[in-house]
């Protein structure tokens, strides 16, 4: 037998009574009841092949940037922090690049920035890791991130098996994907390779983009990711200084009906054809129509200059944001007959 079978497999740690506040964006408090991290996935595969799970609710966590603790988690917080990023494949138009779940989704778009290669340099400076970033189905400026997504490797938490899931298989759609619905709680992604482009095609039509890099001179990746930084940098709070989870709901898609009659009443709504009779609609708008931008309740505000986000001042607790929350979906819902969806998770007993 050679040496390394005899190699005992070492345990992870197993933490009770975890404090997550420095584990979620909106710098709440709160506790894992147990809390696992992982660096690599065969830590994974070992930990679920002990039935470690078994009798427990899960929770896995990336960068807890799309969270809202509003009680302690009472089950297993598990933490996949696996790290690398690594070429894998390239032809004369594409590469592949493998980038472990635990990387930081914006480190990940610097790297790609910088080797010139193209496809996510819109998806700048989103908080965040790689495994969330297809979980979440991340999208800014005009893109989304299913658009380079090639396959994503992850561990069935039935089987205890790795898998590779192509996109068309995971469900993508705006600010949706399996994961979060009939997949919810049944992988831990462990990795995503995505596709991009040696030639970049670049994307400039959202409003204010194409100015704001003009604006730096030419047009290549690298005056595309200085401009989306310092547009996020004037609108969106910082997490680093400010607790918040990015936009808070999601913005809703409707019908063209619903859209004829709600234009009736408010002329100038903002609303974007998504193709075949879908419209989106801006619900920051809609909430600063409704007069909530900036205003607060408790410790728990919505944003001054992005009403689509709300922010912790200081010490709020998770169920001041959700109640403030309630009462701006309450308003949008009197005023517009429409009801905002959340795309923060909220995770309560
Ligand atoms: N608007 C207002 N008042 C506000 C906020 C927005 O009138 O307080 C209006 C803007 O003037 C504009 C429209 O609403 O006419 C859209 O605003 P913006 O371009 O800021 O984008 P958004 O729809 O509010 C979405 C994403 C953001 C992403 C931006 C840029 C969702 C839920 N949010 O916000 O994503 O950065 O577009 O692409 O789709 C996130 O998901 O966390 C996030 C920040």
């Amino acid at each position: 037998m050679s040496s390394f079978n005899c190699v005992p497999l070492i345990p992870m740690e197993m933490r009770t009574e975890f404090p997550l506040n420095e584990y979620n964006t909106f710098k709440v408090e709160a506790a894992a009841a147990r809390y696992v991290r992982f660096d690599s996935d065969d830590e994974i595969v070992d930990f679920l092949g002990r039935n470690a799970l078994a009798g427990h609710r899960h929770l896995v966590l990336g960068a807890g940037s799309n969270l809202l603790f509003v009680d302690d988690f009472d089950g297993i917080v598990l933490h996949p922090l696996l790290k690398g990023i690594h070429v894998v494949e390239e032809d004369r138009r594409h590469i592949w690049v493998r980038a472990m779940a635990g990387e930081n989704w914006d480190d990940l778009v610097a790297f790609a920035v910088t080797n010139g290669w193209g496809g996510i340099e819109n998806l700048s400076l989103i908080p965040g890791s790689v495994g969330a970033s297809a979980v979440q189905n991340i999208g800014a400026y005009g893109t989304e991130v299913k658009d380079v997504i090639d396959r994503v490797e992850a561990i069935s938490i039935a089987s205890h098996k790795k898998v590779t899931l192509l996109p068309e298989a995971c469900g993508f759609g705006y600010r949706a994907s399996h994961f979060k619905d009939r997949w919810a709680g049944a992988f831990i992604i462990t990795a995503v390779v995505f596709k991009l482009n040696r030639k970049p095609d670049f994307f400039l039509d959202y409003p204010g983009v194409k100015a704001a890099v003009e604006d730096l001179g030419s047009i290549d990746l690298q005056t595309i990711r200085r401009a989306i930084i310092s547009i996020r940098q004037d609108k969106l709070p910082d997490p680093a200084r400010i607790g918040n989870a990015g936009s808070f709901f999601k913005n809703p898609v409707i019908d063209g009906k619903t859209l004829d009659r709600l234009c009736q009443r408010f002329p100038d709504l903002p609303h974007y054809p998504l193709g075949g009779d879908q419209f989106k609609l801006a619900a920051g708008w809609m909430i600063e129509r409704c007069g909530w931008k900036g205003k607060c309740v408790g410790r728990a505000a919505v944003h001054d200059q992005q009403a689509l986000v709300l922010v912790n001042l200081g010490g709020a607790t998770g169920r001041e944001i959700l109640e403030l929350s309630e009462r701006v979906s309450r308003v949008v819902l009197e005023r517009f007959g429409i009801e905002l969806e959340r795309e923060v998770l909220v995770v309560s007993l």
